[in-house]
Parts: structure tokens; sequence; C-alpha cells
């Protein structure tokens, strides 16, 4: 549980313009955001992928043998782009930032934190590449430990331009920032905000925050790392054995998160099918989650949609029972992830003591790439039933744990592009 030291969540009417940074793993997003007051954001941005920037490591700016320099170098290139291109360049000096990042940070005041971990350190992609950070670890320059801020700052001064950190913050934390800034009128307040990306986490406006010595109200729960008690499975543990350099911990996100249902599901053919399992599948994240939720939605007779992905990706020619024990399995997988997130939404719900009718309920800020964004519940595919088993899913799992009533108190709002204007929001609040 981490102090976001914020205690004020905007009101949608706040006018500033702000840069920021999201730092939300590879794709990196520099940002020039309008707060235009009514709830209206203008962005500018410039993009770039980390894994494109040149450098000699075989996990380029992601390997433990490169240093924090380097890394914060090309963050430093990505706003000074952004602000050339806005014509804010000369005039930059002391320009507010906001710095987002997706990974645990304790912070010292609204404007440094130490980076505490990486996580998500062996998440695969479509290609297979293990594309978690592991910057410095091995090096006389770390990034875990340090105050990010600082890293950041004197990066934008090797660069020659004057923005300066004035807030650093968790992607959910932004997430829920730019939630209550945007969200219709007609909502209640947005106090909670759960992201289920590649990653899983949990924010929350905490009542009780100043008796419990938060000096923020805003609390960052690193609810993925909640992982005393849970039902765990052996290919859990495998999961989680086989994390190296992130083995033992957040083990609540690798039971839910994209970056590992893939590896749950391609975990549970290897045991079903063992000696018979083909070889290319043997391999730690040889299925990408996305090919496992395209698994799921495959709604033909003969489940062609899976036949077709299995022969391409492992050179495997099933049977149609095989496919439908396949298709059966990753279900369950995904449905039980819908679960656990539902637990944590209401747990989450519950804590910021809105759940009344007096209270007028809560809005929850949801960032569900996985959930809801994703192929498997989208319209376009006509995946009815099977989009509507996760939506519905997430749902059930409220209403059961929460009972109906006390269930229609939580609004869930679809918020899936916050984390860049959250942080912008944040530095113009607190510039
Ligand atoms: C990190 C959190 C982050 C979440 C979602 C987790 O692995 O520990 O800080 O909010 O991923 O990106």
């Amino acid at each position: 549980m981490l102090d976001s030291f914020l205690d004020k969540v905007p009101t949608g009417s706040e006018r500033l313009t702000a840069y920021a940074l999201d730092f939300s793993g590879t794709n990196i997003r520099a940002v020039r955001a309008k707060l235009e007051g009514n709830g209206r954001i203008t962005t500018a941005e410039h993009r770039i992928n980390l894994r494109d920037e040149p450098a000699p490591f075989t996990k380029g700016l992601l390997d433990k043998q490169c240093g924090a320099k380097e890394l914060f170098d090309s963050l430093a290139r990505s706003i000074r782009e952004v602000m050339e291109r806005s014509g804010d360049l000369a005039r930059s000096k002391d320009t507010p930032l906001g710095f987002c990042v997706s990974f645990p940070c304790e912070l010292r005041s609204i404007k440094s934190g130490a980076l505490l971990e990486w996580t998500k350190v062996n998440i695969g992609n479509w290609n297979f590449i293990l594309q978690g950070f592991e910057t410095g670890r091995a090096t006389a320059d770390p990034v875990e430990g340090l105050d990010i801020a600082t890293l950041l700052d004197m990066a934008c001064w090797r660069h020659k331009f004057g923005a300066r950190v004035t807030a650093v913050t968790n992607d959910t934390i932004a997430m829920l920032l730019s939630c209550a800034y945007e969200k219709p009128a007609h909502l209640p307040p947005c106090t909670v905000s759960f992201m289920i990306g590649v990653g899983l986490n949990g924010a929350y406006v905490e009542p009780d925050a100043k008796s419990y010595k938060y000096q923020g109200t805003i609390i960052n729960t690193e609810i993925g790392g909640f992982d005393k008690g849970l039902p765990v499975t052996d290919v859990d543990l495998e999961v989680d054995f086989a994390d190296e350099g992130g083995n033992g911990r957040q083990i609540f996100e690798k039971m839910i998160a994209g970056g590992y249902l893939g590896e749950v599901c391609r975990r549970l053919v290897v045991k079903l099918w063992q000696s018979e399992a083909p070889a290319l599948a043997w391999s730690r994240q040889a299925l990408p989650t996305a090919v496992a939720a395209l698994c799921v939605s495959d709604l033909t007779d003969n489940l062609d949609m899976i036949e077709r992905l299995l022969r391409g990706l492992w050179e495997w020619q099933t049977t149609l029972s095989e496919r439908r024990t396949i298709q059966k399995m990753f279900i369950l997988v995904f449905d039980r992830s819908a679960g656990l997130a539902a637990a944590a939404i209401a747990a989450l719900a519950r804590k910021s003591g809105r759940l009344q009718p007096a209270m007028g309920g809560v809005t929850v800020a949801l960032d569900s790439s996985l959930h809801i964004s994703h192929r498997w519940y989208s319209e376009n595919v006509r995946l009815h039933h099977v989009r509507d088993l996760n939506r519905i899913q997430v749902r059930n799992y409220l209403n059961q744990l929460l009972g109906e009533q006390t269930a229609s108190f939580v609004n869930l709002y679809v918020c899936n592009d916050g984390t860049c204007k959250g942080a912008a929001i944040l530095a113009a609040i607190t510039a």
C-alpha cells in the first residue's frame, strides 16, 4: 500500500496545459495535454518504443547490463521531441512535468519517489520476446531504489531543456484522476481505479487515510502483490518459479493479468498432453495471451480458428476433441481471472466507503485491455456469448460477492487511455 501524497481528485473544471511522460512498458508516450474545463482534454503526443532505441545489449534498454542513464536519456528525448513540435521548447524553463510509471514507487513527496523494483520482468509478446525491464540490475547505475524524478530531471538537463518533474505517480492513480476529470457528471465520484492489462493493480481513495498516517488520501494498493493465502494451483507455482528475477512476488498478478495468462494456458497444455505435446509448446512464453484469448473466442463448429492458430504457432495438428479440451481449459483460466479481478474490485469499492444509498455509489475507473477491449469481447467479431461471459462474469462475480443490491452501487467506467492524461492532470493540479 503506497502513499500517493495526493489528497484531491480533479473536478473536471481545471484549465491548464501540462506535459507528461507515460512510462507504462516499452511503449513510451510523451504528451502535451491541454485541460479545457468541462471534462475536456486535448492532447498532442510523441510515442517511442524502447525496443527500437539503439543499445548494445541483448534486451536493449531493458537489459540488466544497461545503465539508468541510457534509459532515461531516451525518455528525455521523447519529451524534448513533443515540446519541440508544440513550439514550447524555447520557453521550456521549469515546465511542469507529470511522470507516470507502471511500477511500484515509494514516494517521498508528490515530486520524488524511489522505484522499489521492476515488476513484469518476464512477460512475452506476440513475437515471444521476453520484454520485461531489468535495466541497471547488473550495473553500478541502477534504477531500482533510486529517485526516478531526479533521474529524469538529470536526463532533461543533459538534453538541455527545462522540464522539471513536479509529480510522480503510478498508472492506476493517473487513471483514477483522468476518470474523475472526464467522467459524465451523472456518475458518482470516481474513488477507485483498477487495471488489468499486462500487469494488475488498483488504487482507491481511503476515507481514513490520516489515521493510517498517509500524507495523501489516494492509495496505490499494489494489489498484484497481495500474495498471502491465494488459491494457487501447481501451474501457478510453476509460472512463478520460472519467473527468473521476479519469482516469489506478484503471485496475484500472475493469476489474473495479461502478461501471464497465455503462459498459464501453455503450461496446462503441456501438463495434460505431456510427451504428446508439440515440441514448440515447451518453451516459456510460447503462447501469447492474445492467442489464448482468440482460442477462447472461437465460436465455429469445428473450432477452426484454434486449429489454424495452433498449427501456425506450434505446428500442431489437433483433433476436434483436443480442441474442445483446449478451449474449455483456456476458458477456465480467463474466467478465474475475471473472478479474482472482481474480488479485488469489490474489496476496493467496499474500502472506499461509498457502497450505500446515502453515499450514491462509486465509479470504478477500469482499464481492462485484457477483459474488455480485447477482441475476445469485441462487437466486431460477434462473439456475443463469449464477450458477455466475461463482461457479465466480472459483474456476476461482483453480484455474488457483494449481493446484487450493493453491487448495483458499483459503476464500472471503462477508461482505456487514462494514464498519460492522468499524469498531465496531476502535473497541472500540483503545479
Ligand atoms: C505494477 C503496478 C502497476 C501494474 C499495472 C504492476 O506490475 O507493480 O505498479 O500499476 O502493474 O501496470
